[in-house]
């Protein structure tokens, strides 16, 4: 089938799809969930910390019935391994003790399998019927059943970085085309690239940017599960979070080595201060973290490598600037410093893209 054909077929898609004849799949009435759906993949993070604005913010734009005439769309953005799926996770929680009636999905959209899966997942919950069906398209199904079904819902769509998925319509794979629309929906995305909330024409009023943590839920983070003769003195534990940038991922990384090895936080600031090598070394150590997909590699190292990776690919001016400033201060780098380029409009969006 030609990509016209295809858009074809999917622009004018109506339910139940004319295959399915007289037996329709999901019938809204008939097949609507006795119990209020969850497909969420984690379990609560019991050693979730702090975060309380932010939550409290998410509590007010995402709930289905806090915009009551529109499907509204909401985005976490921020860099790898700044909290957001913990966010999310921890929002769907909340809505889920607050509104007891609402369906709660979640699609990790990592890549084109795992957002199938996610989505196979909630035709399953909801009862669509040839969701099994090899030739069932999976995807158009459960947008069809979310559109219609008179429930209210939360769809979480989690690491939605990759913005080559969400573009144009005329894209073969633009996953765009399977968002639903309900007046009784709401979609919440979290992602790394802010060109994503772009395209997703989400409201400026719905983008949250999430920043590294305040010193005292570091702090708070980094205490939990250490002993007291690793903690050591205040000094030691506020220049490692110093070190760590109040990172999650990376005050995660550190705890669960400490916690492993019995190290205290002075001889680990050591040893990542000793040398680039250590440090590598440290940053690159594989953890266990129930809180992430097992296909993600958590390692700190691998994270940014992965980043850099991605922004090398999709705008190879922003990578070098990346690289030129890595020799820098990290604050207030004026642009005339950066790598001269002809085109002023180029070098805007080198800049807006390297905010991984
Ligand atoms: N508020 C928090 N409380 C406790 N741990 C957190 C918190 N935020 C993040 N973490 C830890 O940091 C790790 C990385 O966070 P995550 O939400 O996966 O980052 P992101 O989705 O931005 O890449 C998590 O798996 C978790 O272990
Ligand atoms: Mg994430």
């Amino acid at each position: 089938m030609s990509i016209e054909q295809f858009h074809h077929v999917t622009n004018n898609y109506t339910y139940p799809p004319p295959h399915i004849g007289s037996h329709p799949t999901f019938d809204p009435h008939r097949d609507r969930p006795r119990t209020p759906c969850w497909t969420v993949p984690f379990g609560r993070n019991k050693d979730f910390v702090g975060r309380e604005t932010i939550l409290g913010q998410l509590l007010d734009m995402i709930p289905p019935n806090a915009d009551e005439d529109d499907c509204q769309r909401a985005v976490i953005s921020g860099l790898g391994g700044i909290g957001k799926t913990q966010i999310a996770l921890e929002a769907a929680f909340l809505v889920r003790n607050r509104y007891r009636d609402c369906h709660v999905f979640w699609v990790p959209a990592i890549n084109i399998t795992t957002f199938e899966n996610g989505y196979r997942e909630i035709g399953r919950e909801l009862n669509i019927q040839i969701i099994e069906n090899d030739k069932a398209d999976i995807k158009l199904l459960v947008k069809a059943a979310l559109s219609q079904i008179s429930d209210s819902w939360l769809l979480i769509i989690d690491n939605a970085d990759d913005a080559s998925f969400f573009g144009e319509t005329s894209e073969a794979t633009s996953l765009r085309d399977y968002l639903p629309f309900n007046l009784k929906g709401s979609i919440l995305f979290t992602t790394r690239n802010v060109e994503v909330s772009q395209k997703l024409d989400v409201r400026k009023e719905n983008l949250v940017l999430l920043t590294e943590m305040s010193q005292s839920e570091a702090t708070n983070m980094l205490q939990k599960g250490l002993s007291p003769h690793q903690m050591g003195d205040a000094q030691s534990l506020e220049s490692l979070l110093e070190f760590l940038t109040n990172l999650p991922l990376a005050i995660k990384q550190a705890s669960a080595y400490m916690i492993k090895t019995g190290m205290a936080i002075s001889q680990y600031l050591e040893y990542c201060r000793s040398s680039d090598e250590h440090l590598i070394n440290l940053l690159s150590k594989n953890f266990d973290d129930r809180a992430r997909y097992e296909t993600t590699q958590n390692p700190i190292a691998t994270t940014w490598l992965i980043s850099f990776t991605t922004i090398s690919r999709d705008n190879p001016l922003a990578a070098s600037y990346l690289k030129f400033v890595a020799f820098l201060a990290e604050k207030d780098i004026p642009k005339c410093l950066l790598p001269p380029t002809s085109d002023k409009l180029d070098e805007y969006e080198a800049i807006s893209s390297s905010a991984w």
